[in-house]
């Protein structure tokens, strides 16, 4: 039985996992490069127990159960590996280079990434059967659902014990295939983006675009409001990676959202992106 998680990169996506887990009773091993982010993680963990009180025990049991560290060596006692952090593949893979190094033989090194191919992320360990994309959804506490994606060497056993571990967390499955953006992110980032070339196109203000998405399609958040919410920079990131492995212009990335992350405007977590915070 799983009892110890390790999870690698303290943003957005970090914060919310180590908080499910917690919750959830697993001991959390916490791990970012940024001391700030680590603080900033656990603070927004407690803000949010403030919130939504965990089911059983205290807020300070939760956090109690969340162990923060600049570095991997902890994740030696780790039952179970998820990596969360930027959307880079060199980066990535040289952290699952690290991991396998770190990690005893034999646990499963899952990854968060919202695009990037498992089978590339998992090439560069020595255990690619024991790789698997566990791609959870913002807020990951409130969000139902989480996507398991197979690499091509991912084993039935890898898969049998992320399935079980989602289970415990109370989350309902999608099995994707290895293909860039996976279900979600395949379909959703190409209407946000075509959102942001109609406001290019000044087709109609972002409000009005937000607003005839929410009331026309029934949607509870506009496309770019959404996107202020995943990040600009992370939303350009999975952009970019469809347009180049699919090697398909129907991907392009539009031009705005390169010069926002340029600029800085990377949505709520900068105070300013398509609406300002
Ligand atoms: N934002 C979303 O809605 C969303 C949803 C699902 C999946 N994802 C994926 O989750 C991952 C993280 O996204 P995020 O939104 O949390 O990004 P973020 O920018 O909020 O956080 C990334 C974190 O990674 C840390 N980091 C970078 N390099 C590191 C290193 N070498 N060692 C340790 N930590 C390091 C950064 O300091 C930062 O805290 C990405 O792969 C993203 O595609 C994001």
């Amino acid at each position: 039985m799983i009892e110890t998680v390790g999870i690698v990169g303290a943003g957005q996506m970090g914060a919310g996992i180590a908080n499910l887990f917690a919750r959830h009773g697993f001991r959390v091993l916490l791990c970012d490069r940024d001391a700030r982010q680590l603080e900033r993680a656990v603070a927004g963990i407690r803000r949010d127990l403030a919130r939504r009180p965990p089911k059983e025990g205290t807020a300070d049991d939760v956090v109690g159960r969340i162990a923060t560290s600049l570095t991997l060596d902890p994740f030696a006692a780790a039952g179970f590996v998820v990596e969360a952090v930027t959307e880079e593949e060199p980066l990535k893979r040289e952290i699952f280079r690290q991991l396998d190094g770190i990690v005893p033989h034999g646990v499963v090194l899952a990854t968060n990434t919202s695009s990037i191919p498992i089978a590339s992320i998992a090439a560069a360990t020595d255990r690619p059967d024991r790789v698997i994309g566990m791609h959870f959804m913002h807020p990951v506490p409130v969000m139902a659902l989480v996507e398991v994606i197979r690499g091509a060497a991912t084993s039935d056993d890898t898969f049998a014990v992320t399935a079980g571990l989602a289970a415990r967390l109370g989350k309902e499955m999608a099995v994707s295939r290895d293909l860039p953006g996976f279900i979600v992110n395949r379909i959703l980032i190409p209407m946000i983006n075509e959102a942001v070339y109609a406001l290019e196109d000044n087709v109609a203000t972002a409000q009005d675009i937000d607003k005839a998405m929410r009331l026309g399609t029934n949607q509870p958040m506009g496309p770019l409001a959404l996107a202020d919410f995943i990040g600009i920079d992370t939303v350009l990131s999975i952009a970019k990676v469809l347009f180049e492995r699919f090697a398909d212009p129907k991907y392009c990335p539009c031009p705005r959202l390169a010069r926002m992350v340029a600029a800085g405007e990377l949505g709520r977590k900068s105070g300013k992106g398509f609406f300002t915070y």
